[in-house]
């Protein structure tokens, strides 16, 4: 019998902002500029799906602070940029804001960005955006691990789950583009039963074309969970 997986959370590794820039005789910070139009165009996909209600989109890891600090300050200035200009866009789509990873290392106009961004988002329904920012899984499993332990409460799988930045449902499809094919302390302990799906194409160059052929074929996918 034919089965139809349904993808209710889907997570997203954007790599290959650099290279694709490098290719194109530019500096790297232009790739993340095109990286940005491509996170609008797959949350409006997203938004629209009729199944998917969380999206979580990895943006800056916990390594990624290694870089320089011209690409590192880019970075930040693109994301405080792209969330003033954006909020008109989370609104159309009735999408709601969020973040996953420890935001206390970025400036205060940043996190007030952040905040008044989540806040003005709170209330939409149609999808929930998680940018992963500052986010590194093993930090994420020993910041909820300590939370658990200081609220006295017993640590299971249930109250670990609870207490990490993402208590959404399970993720169902994790996708990374350009080639790499390694989870670079993404959601370590949310993948467990994911499916995963590794794309050559580089994130500027990423559609949601693309990304429907490859819903097409999760869907497709024999999901076991242990079973048989
Ligand atoms: C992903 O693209 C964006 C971030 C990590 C912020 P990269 O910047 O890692 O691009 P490549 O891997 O160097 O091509
Ligand atoms: C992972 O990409 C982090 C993000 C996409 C934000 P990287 O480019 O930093 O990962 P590595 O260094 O290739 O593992
Ligand atoms: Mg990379």
């Amino acid at each position: 019998m034919a089965k139809t997986n349904t993808l209710k959370h889907l997570a997203i590794i954007m790599d290959g902002n650099g290279r694709w820039a490098k290719r194109r005789g530019r500096v790297r910070t232009k790739g993340h500029e095109m990286g940005a139009e491509v996170v609008r165009d797959i949350t409006t996909y997203c938004a629209k799906h009729e199944s998917i209600e969380t999206l979580t989109l990895y943006a800056f890891s916990t390594e990624n602070w290694k870089r320089p600090k011209m690409e590192v300050t880019f970075l930040m200035k693109l994301l405080d940029n792209y969330l003033k200009n954006e909020l008109d866009t989370y609104m159309r789509l009735d999408t709601r804001f969020e973040t996953a990873g420890d935001l206390e290392p970025f400036s205060n106009k940043l996190k007030q960005t952040i905040a008044d961004t989540k806040k003005a988002t709170k209330d939409n329904k149609s999808l929930v955006q998680v940018l992963a920012l500052n986010y590194g899984s093993r930090n994420e499993i020993v910041r909820a691990a300590n939370r658990v332990i200081s609220e006295k409460q017993e640590l299971t799988e249930e109250s670990l789950s609870n207490a990490l930045d993402t208590p959404y449902s399970d993720i169902d499809l994790m996708i990374r583009t350009s080639g790499e094919q390694r989870l670079s302390n993404f959601l370590l302990w949310q993948l467990s039963y994911s499916e995963m799906f590794f794309t050559d194409t580089l994130w500027p160059d990423f559609s949601p074309v693309e990304l429907e052929e490859i819903i097409s074929s999760f869907q497709n996918r024999d999901r076991k969970f242990g079973g048989i």
